[in-house]
């Protein structure tokens, strides 16, 4: 036994090693799916790979990303949607089902590492209005059950991601932080029952929506680089939102005698577009001085142990619904393509870098034909508004990327993206004969009329990336995995 750990040991250090040789850093992200045109799994997985993230979080357990996530080295957090927690809550029978499905079916038939399960997504949203509350905690005691029947116990931890209004703060200060008190006595057991069980708790945290949300919020504590406006709580000095935010809910805890409860940042980062304080300046901002935080190892001021932080999101989701604001399609670090939208280091001076193999449609748009200038204006209106409702222009509004444009050029804006949503297709881009297409780039920047991605030809062609290196390190991940499971 002590030999075997002892070259463990040794073994660990070397990899450990390769890894910082490497430049992997271990960063952690979630990839959402909510697009009309989502870009190939296999593509999105070398994206991960190619910019150093070993962790991803998806918010359903998707078959196209579970198996391509399989021996590529990547740590899975595999999400469970809100919708579902009333049938898993019912019958230990469902979430046993659900388990073997969408967990154990991935782990042994692909490979695919998945090391825990959150169970919900925000049930306690104030929006959601309680409908989660009497089952989000049967659900939470119906996997557990179901992952240990299965074996996997030790191997999956549970964790229920929540909104940062779970908790609260009179005084304004961090350490006085305290659970919402008719979440109180729910969140005293969920909270026991995850440690019971070595799981832990996920929060979400958006310094974005608390600029957003509010005109007085001061600007710069919205971000990790300017101390010209700290907040002092006894003799700690917070200079950001996000670190008080996150120590309010360390406090909330050691009030509550789990001072040690393992605590993992679910979501946080910062849009590009469709607000005007979601632009690329701040985005970039925000994320560069995030990335560098996490490669640094650093903590909070209450906890100094870094927790895992899931950067919200990988690329831009134009299926989103806009209901908390035209920004939600915008949260990518990548655009929908998988494309760059700033420079950003990765951590040891290693740049960001784009997806490879992406296939477009043809280099073609949908503008409002010139000698429509003069049509009626309702049929102009209503044209535009059913092309908004099926394309995407959450970039038109004020302070947006393409806020500035003119009427013409606004509702070409429209007609494009309905244009490129339904794969380019010639009935696509009528109107009423208001419509016709062209092969000159209407773009102006920073305002850009997108070309779609072309499912069919990539699907036609799939991409064979993974490169025998990454299967040698999903091989070295199995076995270590194997061997720690089986004796220590
Ligand atoms: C997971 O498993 C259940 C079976 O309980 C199935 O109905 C469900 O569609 C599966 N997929 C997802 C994405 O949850
Ligand atoms: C820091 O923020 C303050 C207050 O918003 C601002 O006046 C100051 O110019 C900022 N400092 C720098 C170096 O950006
Ligand atoms: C913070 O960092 C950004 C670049 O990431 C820079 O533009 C800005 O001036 C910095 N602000 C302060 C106060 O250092
Ligand atoms: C552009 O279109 C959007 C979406 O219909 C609309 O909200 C906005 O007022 C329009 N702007 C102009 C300048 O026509
Ligand atoms: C676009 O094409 C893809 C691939 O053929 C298809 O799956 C998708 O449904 C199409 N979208 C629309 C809106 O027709």
């Amino acid at each position: 036994m002590v030999q075997i750990r002892s070259f463990l040991f040794i073994f660990l250090c070397l990899l450990g090693y390769g890894g910082l040789a490497k430049g992997v850093s271990g960063l952690a992200v979630n990839w959402g799916l909510q697009s009309t045109h989502p870009l190939p799994p296999d593509i999105v997985v070398r994206l991960l790979k190619d910019n150093g993230f070993n962790k991803v979080k998806l918010f359903e357990a998707d078959p196209g990303a579970l198996r391509a996530l399989g021996r590529s080295g990547i740590q899975v957090m595999v999400g469970i949607p809100n919708d579902m927690l009333a049938s898993l809550a019912s019958a230990v029978g469902n979430a046993e089902a659900w388990v073997q499905q969408n967990v154990s079916n991935y782990i042994s038939s692909h490979g695919t590492d998945i090391r825990s399960v959150a169970i919900g997504n925000e049930p306690f949203l104030q929006d959601y209005k309680d409908q989660f509350v009497n089952t989000i905690f049967p659900a939470l005691e119906n996997i557990q059950a179901a992952l240990i029947k299965a074996g996997l116990g030790k191997q999956v931890k549970a964790t229920i991601p929540l909104n940062a209004d779970v908790y609260r703060t009179d005084s304004g200060l961090p350490s006085g932080g305290y659970f919402r008190p008719e979440l109180q006595n729910l969140m005293m057991n969920i909270i026991k029952f995850l440690q019971d069980n070595g799981g832990f708790l996920t929060i979400n945290i958006y310094p974005f929506l608390s600029l957003q949300a509010d005109p007085n919020f001061p600007k710069e504590y919205a971000f990790f680089n300017n101390t010209s406006s700290p907040l002092v709580d006894g003799s700690v000095v917070y200079t950001n939102v996000y670190d008080a935010n996150f120590d309010t809910l360390i406090s909330a805890l050691e009030k509550n005698g789990f001072g040690r409860m393992p605590v993992v940042v679910g979501e946080v980062g910062w849009p590009t577009d469709g607000d005007p304080s979601a632009n690329i300046d701040n985005a970039k901002r925000f994320t560069q001085a995030l990335v560098d935080r996490i490669v640094q190892g650093q903590g909070s001021p209450r906890r100094r142990t870094p927790p895992d932080v899931y950067i919200f999101s990988l690329v831009d989701e134009d299926h989103k619904s806009t209901l908390p604001g035209n920004f939600e399609r915008h949260w990518g670090i990548f655009k929908y393509d998988g494309s760059i939208k700033y420079p950003l280091d990765m951590g040891n001076g290693r740049a960001i870098v784009p997806a490879k193999g992406v296939k477009y449609l043809a280099k073609q748009w949908c503008v409002m034909s010139p000698s429509a200038g003069v049509s009626d204006p309702n049929t102009l209106a209503q044209s535009i508004t059913y092309a908004c409702e099926n394309g995407d222009c959450t970039s038109l509004g004020y302070g947006s990327s393409c806020g500035n444009l003119d009427a013409q050029s606004n509702a070409s804006y429209a007609f494009n993206s309905y244009f490129q949503t339904m794969n380019q297709s010639k009935d696509a881009c009528s109107f009423n004969n208001l419509a016709v297409i062209t092969t000159v780039d209407p773009s102006k920047p920073p305002c850009l009329f997108e070309i779609m991605i072309d499912i069919r030809k990539q699907k036609a062609s799939p991409s064979v990336y993974r490169s025998s290196a990454a299967k040698i390190e999903g091989i070295f991940a199995a076995l270590i995995l194997g061997i720690v499971g089986s004796f220590i």
